[in-house]
């Protein structure tokens, strides 16, 4: 069941939340992935000239947007005493990469302070929040960029080669399932070795 919403306002959410609930039924699971990266001709903004409504706008959704996710959904979860939160952050946001603006890395790495934070607010109502950060993965996000660029990141990657949907999928997976339900408030790369850290 797919509903449209912008994640960058609340009141779009909380009435997505009550949608998705009435057909469904309670949420237990979050992965808060919506996030955007702005390009000028497959380039990010210097932070010399950006526009700060693009920086806005960047916060906006890739931060407050998870942020409003937890704020709609959690309060169930810690009610029914079960939940798991995934927060889509990037190696981005623990080192310089230079495909992204100065937007997207601050927001990512938001996002992983939020995600400690909150393993320690609602660890004890029984809710896991954890992190992924991807490396390079192929998706439509990064397909705007030179090729030159994918294929310096691959010669880059110790696996060789660019990450898939699935192998983030897989991640998230094992971190919302009861098989990772004790892991809380970690980052965990899916980036095949790039960016090690
Ligand atoms: N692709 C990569 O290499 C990569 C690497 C690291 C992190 N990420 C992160 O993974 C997540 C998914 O990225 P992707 O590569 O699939 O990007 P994508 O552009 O292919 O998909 C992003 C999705 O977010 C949705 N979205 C954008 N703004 C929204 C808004 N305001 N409200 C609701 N939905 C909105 C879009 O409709 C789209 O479905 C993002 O948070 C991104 O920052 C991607």
């Amino acid at each position: 069941m797919a509903i449209a919403c912008d994640v960058a306002v609340f009141e779009a959410v909380e009435a997505a939340g009550r949608e998705v609930e009435a057909a469904l039924g309670p949420v237990d699971i979050l992965v808060n992935n919506a996030g955007i990266s702005p390009k000028h001709q497959g380039l990010p903004a210097s932070v010399l000239t950006m526009d700060p409504l693009e920086w806005r706008r960047v916060v906006d959704v890739n931060l407050s947007g998870a942020f409003h996710g937890v704020r709609v959904f959690g309060p169930g979860m810690a009610r029914r005493g079960w939940g798991s939160i995934v927060n889509q952050s990037s190696v981005a946001a623990k080192t310089h990469v230079g495909f992204v603006g100065a937007h997207y890395p601050s927001t990512k790495a938001g996002l992983i302070g939020l995600t400690k934070h909150l393993a320690g607010e609602l660890g004890p109502s029984g809710i896991n929040v954890n992190a992924l950060a991807p490396g390079r993965i192929d998706t439509p996000l990064m397909r705007g960029i030179d090729p030159a660029v994918n294929a310096a990141i691959v010669e880059d990657t110790p696996m060789g080669r660019l990450g898939s949907v699935d192998d983030v999928a897989a991640a998230a997976l094992f971190l919302t399932s009861d098989a990772g339900h004790f892991v809380t408030g970690q980052v965990i790369d899916v980036a095949g070795g790039w960016k090690l850290t």
